[in-house]
């Protein structure tokens, strides 16, 4: 017979995010007390709650989670078809950053602004087929000091307070961050403001495909870029549903969960995720907008 005592709790916990999504585990010790007295520590990995995560603390522990193994970088680059050194913690493919690359329309000696930019892997990648430079914000210090690492300029900021002076910029790209705005009004004017006469804004994102589906987080469903770009100033507006790139993307979710995790935080993370994304799949529609600031 066994006795099982709990000793203590909430020794570890663990965040993941992609799209603002967490799950906390919990590392539970207990005593078990087998048939000959002895008492055995046993630990085991309890899964805690769901919740949303939009803090910069959050985002910090996932990015340090993140890079503490390649396993889910190489999966990443392997299904989305990026190139091999390219960090991404999105989940926009390769045929995509092409298009997204072609609407910048950058050219040599201009300034790309990488909004939300991460660990920077796509607005580096973006700056080198232009031959221009970057500058890349993002709200997590820790993305921030993982993008530095490999040289260029990367600076904290918010998606509604860059730091950057009023039209100093020639194009601003912000790859699958708008959703987490508190205010995406507020965003887009910041971009706006930062952005040279004439100069492009281009967006992917997510939006729901029906914006009064409640089961749809609530920081997709205020996201309608078709009317809030023209709101904010932005003319030339264009909002395009990209489904082949949900193709790619579904495929990527489909191979983590298929993946041997082995105890890697990254991948564990990433298949907490995965199953929460899958479930959910067909509400929301993959966008990409493109914009121009009045010349
Ligand atoms: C899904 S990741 C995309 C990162 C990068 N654009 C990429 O594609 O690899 C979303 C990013 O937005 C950043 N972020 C979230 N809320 C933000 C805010 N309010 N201000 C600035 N960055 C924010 C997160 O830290 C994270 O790096």
């Amino acid at each position: 017979m066994m006795s099982i005592g709990t000793d203590n709790n909430d020794v570890a916990a663990r965040t993941s995010s992609y799209l603002g999504l967490t799950r906390r585990h919990t590392l539970v010790q207990m005593s078990i007390k087998t048939g000959t007295g002895a008492w055995l520590a046993v630990q085991r990995l309890s899964v805690g709650m769901i919740s949303r995560v939009t803090s910069a603390a959050d985002f910090d522990r996932w990015y340090a989670d993140r890079t503490s193994s390649t396993v889910a970088d190489d999966l990443v680059r392997r299904t989305l078809g990026l190139p091999p050194d390219l960090e991404s913690t999105s989940m926009l493919c390769g045929v995509a950053l092409d298009e997204v690359a072609a609407a910048l329309s950058l050219g040599p000696g201009q300034v790309l602004l990488d909004l939300g930019c991460g660990r920077g892997g796509y607005g580096r990648e973006i700056a080198r087929r232009a031959s221009c430079s970057l500058i890349g914000v993002d709200f997590s210090a820790v993305a921030v000091e993982q993008a530095s690492a490999r040289g260029g300029d990367f600076r904290v900021g918010t998606l509604e307070a860059c730091g950057l002076p009023d039209a100093s910029v020639d194009a601003v790209v912000v790859i699958d961050a708008l959703q987490f705005a508190d205010s995406k009004p507020g965003a887009m004017r910041e971009c706006l403001r930062v952005l040279r006469p004439g100069g492009r804004l281009v967006v992917t994102c997510w939006q729901p495909v029906d914006p009064a589906d409640a089961s749809v987080w609530r920081k997709f469903r205020d996201l309608d870029m078709a009317v809030q770009l023209p709101e904010a100033g932005f003319v030339d507006v264009s909002v395009v549903d990209r489904p082949e790139w949900r193709v790619v993307e579904r495929r990527m979710w489909d191979e983590a969960l298929a993946a041997d995790a082995a105890g890697d935080p990254a991948m564990v993370s990433m298949q907490t995720e995965a199953r929460h994304v899958l479930a959910t799949f067909d509400t929301k529609r993959r966008v990409l907008a493109t914009a121009s600031a009045p010349g």
